[in-house]
């Protein structure tokens, strides 16, 4: 039986690459560093399957390129990269990776959080560039994170995931969701509006996905509501803070710090970011363990072989 053809934009684990290879032909060898447009564009004008990555902007024009593609398989949770509308004019299915990332992504928030708060960068680089000279009183201070109130905007699967690991540091957890909820197991998480979360929280961390309505979420107004020692720490998309803002409060001192796995303008980060201190600035990590990023490709495995057998995907999302 002759195998039907997929276009895999990046070097997946090895395990997926195996699994993906046995089942189809791919149109061309998966990159290790971002494809760049034509790239994509051929390896999709032969495909009737497509993964991608949250990196590739698969848009209308890309789509219109396209005469057997019947699914996209995006190997991430967020969908932002992909134009849904255009996709569904087209009858071509969309599928994502819910639930298998949500603990790892939200132990990389605590990692993050944990790390800004405490400054364990500035730490780890004066031993390793060997500028310890002993202990110190009043070296590299941080914030305490025990007790304090965790601020979380976005209560999905992944915002209620850093909320539950809030119990051990016996945070009380303010909670902003666009869609009410109640956690009646949770005495200590509380709803509040935005405003409210802004005002009061000393960490505040962002778990909402990239739409028009949440793109610049956090911008001056927002900023300026937060308290001067509190910090914002954001593993969901990078447009979510308007970055310039971000980088003028630290700065003037209207915010502590800020811990950013994710950025506006991927891969590249505003210079005021990195030349502060109490930023800490990760290369978008927060699905990034072996056994998750396995899964994340078995699982777009499973939606594109779905569809090639005529049966429901399991995670379509259009
Ligand atoms: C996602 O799945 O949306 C993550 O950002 C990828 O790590």
């Amino acid at each position: 039986m002759s195998k039907s053809h997929l276009y895999v934009t990046r070097h997946l684990p090895d395990p997926v690459m195996t699994a993906l290879t046995e089942r189809f032909h791919l149109t061309q060898p998966p990159e290790t560093a971002p494809p760049n447009r034509d790239t994509v564009l051929a390896g999709i004008r032969d495909a009737e399957a497509l993964i991608c990555t949250l990196a590739e902007q698969i848009d209308a024009p890309m789509l219109s390129k396209t005469s057997h593609l019947r699914v996209i398989a995006n190997y991430a949770v967020g969908y932002n990269n992909i134009d849904l509308d255009a996709a569904q004019a087209r009858n071509i299915i969309v599928t994502n990776t819910p639930d298998i990332l949500t603990e790892s992504t939200a132990d990389l928030t605590w990692a993050l959080l944990l790390a800004t708060a405490r400054r364990v960068p500035e730490g780890h680089s004066l031993v390793q560039h060997g500028a310890w000279t002993g202990w110190e009183p009043r070296q590299l201070l941080g914030a305490d994170v025990f007790g304090r109130t965790l601020g979380i905007i976005g209560m999905g699967r992944i915002g209620q995931a850093v909320a539950r690991r809030a119990a051990g540091f016996k945070m009380p957890v303010l909670y902003h969701s666009h869609t009410p909820k109640d956690f009646p197991n949770h005495s200590s998480w509380k709803s509040v509006g935005l405003d409210d979360v802004l005002a009061q929280a000393d960490f505040l961390t962002l778990h909402v996905p990239l739409t028009a309505d949440t793109r610049h979420l956090i911008g001056p107004r927002e900023l300026q509501l937060m308290r001067p020692t509190a910090y914002l720490i954001n593993v969901a998309r990078g447009p979510v803070v308007d970055e310039a803002a971000l980088v003028e409060a630290i700065q003037e001192g209207r915010l502590a710090g800020a811990g950013l796995d994710v950025y506006e303008h991927e891969p590249a980060i505003h210079p005021g970011l990195l030349a502060l201190n109490h930023v800490v600035t990760l290369p978008h990590l927060g699905s990034a363990t072996h056994a998750t990023r396995i899964r994340m490709g078995m699982v777009c495995l499973e939606n594109v072989v779905a569809v090639m057998e005529g049966r429901p995907a399991p995670n379509r999302v259009a």
